[in-house]
């Protein structure tokens, strides 16, 4: 090639230098601070100049120009990217004697063991991240997947404020590392997560399970601009691959820390380098101590190796290091005065009682209410007005009681006794031989109006965004609406005058209805809380039938031999059609247009969110139990509610995924969790083959599949790993 061609005019130079800085710029303003400066149109113009002076003079690429590296707002998948080393999980120990005993099976690999540093570090229950830095440049942002593979997540990463974009020249005596991949976990302060799900209750919408699945939610949001609202943080803890300048002289972790903080990334200002295991156990007791007072949460601590060589030396087993272990915090426990035992009254009338409790912060977050679940479960506990009582929370799980403190009893208390008249409508509550669950047996009380409109709306049923418990309460008590088909003729100009809601609020609510008119049948079905029919009933129902007229008009004998629908189910639906209150209800929705043939069966409606969530009110106020009752009517324990439902809509975790189920996973049939599979995306297949991602192992599992995962090597999760994955469609640690 003649050299004269590739002569790049100074002129050009300084404009691409320009055009690169300008470009950074505006991004980082668009994109961290929401505060753009100029209009996109702008923006679009001077990266498109770039381009075209770079397609003139390729040899002024390089890596860390923008048009390498900084992607448009809207990434459609997520990419995936093969980690350069894995991610590893770590191994768990629950106790000091398990932690000693960990010291002591690697003080028996290598004799230099015993005597060496110990790192202490917390274990942030967040998103685990890798940032991959290329002279100094962000390029990749990639969540951990599983393990080996994980999902490029660079735009929405870029988003958040803490994370440098460059690394700053402060390390290694100025000189920027030409490869640098830094890992840690990215997550969400409590206080952040409290004022969100503050502001959704205000706004009567769903609340949010966690701070992690939130945070989880978030990094995978298909719009940056979302991410880019969520106040998510960052802590680096692990340097993963790097070039020779940084491995050459970092040969510690506490060195890594250094480094990693000289470098610009937030590093956890807990993290202790100790002498020994007992300074170790000290520290995790301490942790353990003061993890509420941290304002963000931890579910443990990690204990890890401080030399590099002798960490090297101790290796690692087929998916976690030698060198590192997970000291996991029990759940806590705390003691607080039960205040009173009400009862709420759930859609089916079923009666719950639930403590009101002298509000504790317990396992990270305030618990003023537990459910009993039932009036034998009270007796049981033995647990009474005024009582002081254990309550335990680990992570998201609904807060129970454990029991009460005998010595601190009042002498005159007396055993509860279980209302016989319901609290909402004062009609008789009745309890059948038999049966553990007692119900409002009054076909108008208000609470189960309530609670049914609830469920029409929830997520796992018609999804109307904006119809949550309080403004559904309000509604009813206000008389505007009375059943289900009052949704679709309510009055804009009289809802605005009479709630206070503003044009806007009210807009919303209206084009959320009218989209719910359009809902796939096996939505309506499941809306309309027809008891025993899950989402997986109802979809099989849907399919066979195609129309709701022709599952109203359907005998027994065609309905029960559905696959996956029975005789239960079967008795179920006729009774609910057979009442006259119901008939009318549909007889309304029609009139309403609401869809009743089948046109989607299927077709996912698209999550609103990525973060996990929860039925409204849940955490949020008396109706704590109302919820939990609607949970168990639709088979669905708190597996499938704490996080993304199991219904259609759910946010699409497990696209492409083989996942096999086997044996009984708590609180869901087999068909309901291979659905919640499906709904967000995966198949769930019969077989374990290679092509398998991971097995799910319930209760009692198949011992044929047990031994062909174990000879392929294939991953297997638990009840809870699977409550994990179908919420952020990571394998679990
Ligand atoms: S080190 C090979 N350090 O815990 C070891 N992990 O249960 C890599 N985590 O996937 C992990 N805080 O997401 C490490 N200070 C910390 C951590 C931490 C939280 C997470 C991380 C990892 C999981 C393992």
């Amino acid at each position: 090639m003649d050299p004269e061609q590739v002569k790049i005019p100074a002129v050009v130079r300084d404009r691409v230098a320009l055009l690169r800085k300008e470009i950074i710029r505006h991004a980082y303003l668009y994109y961290v601070n929401d505060s753009p400066e100029i209009p996109d149109y702008e923006y679009d113009a001077l990266f498109s100049e770039l381009k075209s002076l770079e397609d003139a003079y390729p040899d002024l690429i390089v890596p860390n120009s923008p048009t390498q590296t900084v992607g448009g707002a809207i990434s459609s998948s997520f990419e995936p990217v093969v980690h350069g080393m894995p991610m590893m999980s770590l191994d768990n120990v629950f106790s000091e004697e398990e932690l000693r005993e960990w010291m002591h099976r690697i003080s028996r690999l290598d004799d230099e063991v015993t005597g060496s540093l110990l790192v202490v570090e917390p274990k942030i229950d967040g998103v685990a991240i890798s940032l991959l830095y290329r002279d100094g440049v962000l390029v990749q942002a990639a969540t951990r997947g599983d393990g080996i593979t994980g999902e490029d997540v660079t735009a929405n990463v870029r988003t958040i404020s803490v994370i440098p974009w460059y690394i700053t020249d402060r390390c290694l005596e100025g000189k920027v590392p030409a490869y640098l991949e830094v890992r840690g976990e990215i997550y969400m302060s409590i206080s952040s997560f409290e004022q969100l799900n503050k502001v959704q209750i205000e706004k009567g919408l769903k609340t949010y399970a966690n701070p992690r699945n939130f945070a989880a939610g978030s990094l995978r949001q298909k719009d940056a601009r979302i991410t880019a609202t969520r106040p998510l943080l960052f802590w680096a803890y692990q340097i993963g691959s790097a070039s020779d300048e940084v491995t050459h002289n970092i040969r510690s972790q506490t060195e890594a820390l250094q480094y990693m903080s000289d470098c610009g990334f937030p590093v956890n200002p807990e993290i202790r380098t100790v002498r020994n295991i007992q300074e170790a156990v000290d520290r995790c007791v301490d942790l353990q101590k003061c993890r509420h007072d941290l304002p963000y949460e931890i579910d443990g601590a990690v204990i890890k190796i401080d030399d590099f060589d002798l960490q090297q030396r101790l290796g690692s087993t087929s998916h976690a290091p030698r060198w590192a272990i997970a000291y996991k915090f029990p759940p806590e426990e705390k003691v607080t005065k039960l205040i009173a035992i009400e009862v709420s009254i759930g859609r089916t009338g079923r009666a719950t009682p639930y403590a009101v409790l002298d509000p504790v912060t317990v396992g990270g977050s305030t618990v003023s209410m537990a459910t009993l679940h039932n009036e034998d479960q009270v007796r049981l506990k033995d647990v009474r007005p005024s009582d002081m009582v254990i309550v335990r929370k680990a992570g998201d799980v609904i807060p129970e009681i454990v029991g009460h403190i005998p010595e601190s009893r009042p002498v005159d208390s007396q055993p509860w006794k279980f209302p016989d008249r319901c609290p909402s409508c004062g009609g008789p509550l009745i309890r059948l031989a038999g049966e553990s669950d007692t119900y409002c047996i009054t076909i108008d009380c208000p609470a189960q109006k309530i609670q049914r409109i609830v469920h029409y709306a929830s997520r796992v049923a018609m999804d109307i965004e904006g119809l949550g418990e309080k403004r559904v309460d309000w509604l009813v008590s206000a008389g505007l609406v009375n059943d289900l088909g009052d949704l679709y003729s309510l009055d804009r100009d009289r809802l605005v005058a009479m709630s206070g809601l503003g044009d806007l609020s009210v807009s919303n609510l209206f084009h959320a209805l009218d989209e719910s008119r359009q809902r796939p049948l096996y939505r309506l079905l499941v809306g309309l809380g027809i008891r025993h029919l899950g989402p997986a009933g109802a979809r099989a129902i849907a399919r066979e039938f195609g129309h709701l007229d022709a599952i109203m008009n359907a005998d027994f004998n065609e309905l029960s031999v559905v696959e996956g629908v029975g005789s239960v189910i079967a008795q179920s639906i006729q009774q609910f059609f057979a009442a006259e209150a119901n008939r009318r209800v549909i007889d309304n929705l029609r009139k309403a247009g609401i869809n009743f043939g089948d046109v989607v069966i299927g077709g996912v409606q698209g999550g609103r969110d990525g973060g996990g969530m929860q039925s409204g009110g849940r955490d949020g106020g008396g109706m704590l139990a109302a919820g939990m009752e609607d949970m168990s009517d639709q088979g669905l324990l708190p597996i499938a509610l704490t996080g993304g439902e199991a219904g259609a809509g759910a946010v699409q975790t497990l696209v492409g995924k083989s996942i096999v189920v086997t044996g009984t996973i708590e609180g869901l049939t087999r068909e309901e969790a291979e659905e919640a599979i499906r709904e967000r995306g995966g198949k769930a297949v019969g077989s374990v083959s290679k092509k398998t991602w991971v097995v799910v192992v319930g209760r009692d599992p198949g011992v044929t599949k047990l031994h062909k995962a174990e000879e392929l090597g294939i991953p297997q999760i638990d009840a809870a790993g699977f409550k994990d994955l179908l919420e952020t469609g990571q394998l679990p640690d």
